[in-house]
C-alpha cells in the first residue's frame, strides 16, 4: 500500500514524522518488546529527529527498547560533517540517556568493502531471524532519485542478495555504504521525506511513472508486505495533479 501525505512545510512535516515514529515505537515495544528503525541521512530528516529529542514526544517514547540503524553512510572520518552518523547523533542521540549497543552506525572508517561486509554481519546478528525486518524506514530522495546511496546507474541497483553494498558518485572524493533495496523492501513500514522545489521534478516521475520500468532508484523500493508512505512538502508536491491524504 502507498500513501500520499502533503504537508504545508518541512516543519509540519517532521512533527508528522516525528509523530509517527513514536507511535510506531510504542506500538511496536508493546508488541514485540523492541523497536528497530532505519535513519535517513541528508538534510531533511534532521527536524525531524530534532522534535523526537523534544518535549512532548521525547518523553513519549521507550527509548531504552529502541535500536538505531543507518540507511547509509559516506566513507568518510568520525569527525566529517558529511557523516550521516554525526548529524543524528548531534539532532536526536546525544540528547537522550541510551545504551551504546542500542545504536548500529556504519563503521565506514573502514575500508569501503570492509565497513559493508561489517554492516552486513552486524544486521544478521540483530535481526537473528531472516530476513531482517525494520519495524520503520526513514528515507530520504536525492534530485536525481537517489535514495539511501542508491545512486543512478551503480551495481548496487543490481544487487538482489546481500544486503549491504559500496557505491561512489562521480567526483565524489569518497565511497558510500548503503543498504540494497533487497534489505530495505523487507520493512514493515517505509517513509520518504521529501521537501524542497528542487524535488518537484523527480518526486513527480517517480509517483507518475511512465512505464513499469523503475527509471530511478528510488522506485526500487516496493516494499514486499509492508507500507510505502510519502511525506512530503507543498513545494516537492507542487508538479503533483490530483487529490490524495492531506494533513
Ligand atoms: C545521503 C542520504 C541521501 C539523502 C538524499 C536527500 O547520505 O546522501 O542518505 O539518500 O537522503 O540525498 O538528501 P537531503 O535530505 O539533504 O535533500
Amino acid at each position: 500500500m502507498t500513501m500520499l501525505h502533503q504537508f504545508v512545510d518541512l516543519e509540519a512535516l517532521s512533527r508528522a514524522a516525528a509523530t509517527l515514529f513514536a507511535e510506531q515505537a510504542r506500538a511496536a515495544v508493546t508488541s514485540r518488546g523492541r523497536f528497530s528503525v532505519l535513519l535517513a541521512g541528508g538534510e531533511t530528516p534532521r527536524r525531524t529527529y530534532e522534535l523526537l529529542a523534544e518535549e512532548p514526544l521525547r518523553s513519549a517514547i521507550p527509548w531504552d527498547r529502541i535500536y538505531f540503524f543507518w540507511g547509509d553512510e559516506r566513507c568518510v572520518s568520525a569527525k566529517d560533517p558529511k557523516r550521516n552518523e554525526g548529524m543524528v547523533r548531534r539532532a536526536l542521540l546525544d540528547h537522550l540517556q541510551i545504551q551504546p549497543e542500542q545504536v548500529h552506525p556504519i563503521r565506514s572508517a573502514l575500508a569501503p568493502e570492509q565497513a559493508a561486509a561489517d554492516y552486513d554481519a552486524e544486521l544478521h546478528r540483530f535481526f537473528v531471524s531472516s530476513p531482517p525486518r525494520f519495524d520503520l524506514a526513514f528515507l530520504g530522495l536525492g534530485t536525481d532519485g537517489h535514495t539511501a546511496s542508491l545512486l543512478p546507474g551503480s551495481a548496487a541497483l543490481e544487487e538482489k542478495v546481500r544486503w549491504t553494498a559500496v557505491t561512489r558518485r562521480h567526483k565524489e572524493p569518497f565511497s558510500r555504504v548503503t543498504l540494497t533495496a533487497p534489505l530495505l523492501n523487507q520493512a514493515a513500514l517505509v517513509v520518504f521525506l521529501v521537501t524542497g522545489r528542487d524535488k518537484a521534478g523527480v518526486l513527480q516521475s517517480i509517483l507518475t511513472p511512465a512505464s513499469d520500468h523503475p527509471a530511478f532508484p528510488a522506485q526500487l523500493i516496493r516494499p514486499l508486505t509492508g507500507a510505502l508512505h510519502w511525506y512530503v512538502d507543498r513545494q516537492a508536491a507542487s508538479l503533483l495533479t490530483g487529490g490524495h491524504a492531506a494533513f
